[in-house]
């Protein structure tokens, strides 16, 4: 068993430049708060506020979706929410992975409940082989083929969450 390199240190870091100029053109002369949906997110938010250049709040937030992945509606438990008002604030959500979509759909949902003055999202990976909820992505970096995908920020039971790049599995051992 062997990790595959899908995308590449090189690629990942190329692409988040060109979504931040889109997001910086977008958000030009106003604030931003910037959310991260941990754990999958802390690097992409890491590396893509790096890029922003206009004022902007950090902060982060946990949730898990539950439903029928079939039904439109689902449950949020939100294990930590923000700790900042988002009223009337530019809010950009990112997210690492958008699979079925239920998890962004509903969180959304929450987020617009708190009325902002807008929302947006921003995914790395959308797989949409997997999706059975469509969400609006705004920025999305790239859109991938449903292969179980590690790294830069994605588990697999925990792990790998810190390669710089994303990989697959390989049969094949590397030795
Ligand atoms: C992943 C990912 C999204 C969600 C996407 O989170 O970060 O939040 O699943 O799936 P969906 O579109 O089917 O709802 P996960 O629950 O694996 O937690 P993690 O971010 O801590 O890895």
């Amino acid at each position: 068993m062997s990790v595959d390199v899908f995308l590449s240190e090189s690629k990942i870091q190329e692409r988040i430049e060109q979504l931040a100029k889109m997001i910086n053109k977008d958000f030009a002369g106003e604030e931003l708060y910037v959310i991260g949906v941990l754990n999958g997110a802390f690097m992409f938010t890491a590396d893509l506020v790096r890029h922003l250049n206009m004022p902007v709040t950090i902060d982060f937030m946990s949730a898990s979706s539950y439903g029928d992945s079939t039904e439109s509606s689902g449950e949020l438990k939100i294990n930590l929410d923000i700790k900042v008002d988002i009223k009337d604030k530019n809010v950009l959500i990112v997210e690492d992975i958008v699979d079925t979509g239920l998890t962004m759909t509903i969180l959304k949902k929450n987020f617009e409940a708190r009325g902002p003055k807008s929302l947006k999202l921003a995914s790395l990976l959308y797989k949409p082989a997997r999706n059975t909820h469509k969400v609006n992505i705004d920025y999305l970096a790239f859109e991938i083929e449903d292969k179980f995908v590690i790294g830069y920020g994605l588990d697999f039971d925990g792990r790998y969450r810190e390669l710089p790049y994303i990989g697959v599995y390989s049969a094949e051992d590397s030795q």
